[in-house]
């Protein structure tokens, strides 16, 4: 169903008025600052036309998995800078949301203020009326731009979007909705999912629900490993979801020919043991080896598959990544689809590792997510609560 968008809502409802805009600022900090910016600037769009049609911006956010109140190695302050400098206009702080009313009305057309981290406070995640009121009063309509935290019902993703009014999408989320939206219900064919990570567990929701719509899947990542088992292949010491081995099973059989695993693997010791690493064909994992990224001949397969397909969507990496030479495949995967791009595909990444993956892509890519777990459980056809609490268009 669509939403009520920002761009709809006429220069009177802008001009002057707070909007209270939820974002996701959840963004890797070390040593007290931001090491990838890329969400603050994704958000960035919805913050500026707001300034430009005379609001008054009211950021909401949570950061990090903060357990038990106020931690200051996940307040928001830490953000405030970057903010600025990407903004390039002074920012407010609201360390308390329940005094932040006077600071809200203070700010002047186009000021912006960044309310301290949501999950300070303990209703956020049960999703407290409290507290969703206490929010809905720094605000005069409220704009949901975090799709990376839509798959959370909280108080500031769900509850205030039902005490304010109009609640609409904002540009990020208008642009997430639109692009994983037509590639689950308007594909271009051929339609391929690339899948990868390291557990089968965390994606049986996705490749089931992905089954009936795509022409492929493809397996990447230790989760094949638990097809491997299922297929009564040796893995020796890899990953492997021994309770899955039976689902595994089942989803090789009913899939037909959709999934398509591995042909083979690069293989190690162990991670430490990098240099003796080696290609092997799928039936020639030895005992006391583990698999850590897609051989080469599985990489000029999937890369011939990427390139026939005219709708891409890739989620997890096909090996450990991070850990060089074993990043090989991934690697491999984000060249192919950029070169299907070049060629008019429509290549769509999903948030989280593979987002990370293609850093430094995403011009090429025609639209790479900035959620995780929301972008997971949208291809899985789940509704999003920050979104369905949304006006309806
Ligand atoms: C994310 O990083 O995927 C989102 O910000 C949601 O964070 P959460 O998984 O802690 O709710």
């Amino acid at each position: 169903m669509s939403k009520r968008r920002l761009r709809d809502l006429p220069a009177e409802a802008l001009d002057g008025k707070r909007a209270l805009v939820r974002v996701d600022f959840n963004v890797p900090l070390r040593d007290g600052a931001v090491s990838d910016d890329s969400r603050i600037r994704a958000a960035l769009p919805t913050i500026q036309y707001l300034r430009d049609k005379g609001a008054r911006v009211v950021l909401l956010s949570h950061l990090g998995r903060p357990k038990g109140g106020p931690d200051p190695k996940y307040s928001l302050k830490q953000i405030v800078r970057d903010v600025e400098r990407l903004l390039g206009v002074p920012v407010e702080f609201i360390a308390d949301p329940a005094a932040g009313g006077a600071v809200t009305r203070r700010l002047p057309r186009g000021g912006v203020a960044v309310v301290e981290n949501t999950r300070f406070w303990a209703g956020e995640e049960q999703n407290d009326p409290q507290l969703a009121q206490t929010f809905a009063a720094l605000g005069d309509f409220y704009v949901n731009d975090a799709f990376g935290a839509a798959h959370r019902a909280h108080s500031s993703t769900e509850t205030v979007a039902h005490l304010l009014k109009p609640a609409v999408t904002g540009f990020l989320m208008e642009k997430e909705l639109r692009y994983l939206g037509e590639a689950l219900v308007d594909p271009k064919r051929p339609f391929v999912a690339v899948l990868g990570g390291a557990k089968i567990s965390g994606k049986i929701d996705v490749i089931e629900a992905l089954l009936p719509r795509v022409d492929e899947i493809l397996i990447g990542g230790a989760m094949a490993c638990t097809f491997f088992v299922a297929l009564g292949l040796e893995v020796g010491t890899s990953l492997v979801e021994p309770d899955r081995v039976d689902l595994a099973r089942t989803l090789l059989a009913k899939s037909g020919r959709k999934l398509i695993l591995p042909r083979g693997a690069v293989i190690a010791p162990s991670l430490e043991r990098a240099a003796e690493r080696k290609d092997v064909t799928a039936d020639q994992i030895p005992p006391g080896w583990a698999v850590y990224d897609i051989d080469r001949a599985t990489q000029v397969d999937f890369r011939a598959r990427v390139l026939r397909a005219k709708t891409t969507v890739w989620n997890g990496p096909m090996g450990v990544f991070e850990t060089p030479p074993f990043d090989a495949g991934t690697r491999a995967v984000a060249e192919a689809l950029v070169e299907a791009g070049a060629k008019g595909a429509v290549t769509i990444v999903g948030g989280g590792d593979s987002a990370a993956a293609v850093a430094g892509l995403e011009d090429k890519l025609t639209h790479v997510s900035t959620g995780g777990g929301a972008s997971l459980e949208f291809l899985e056809g789940k509704p999003l609560p920050g979104v369905a609490a949304l006006e309806d268009a």
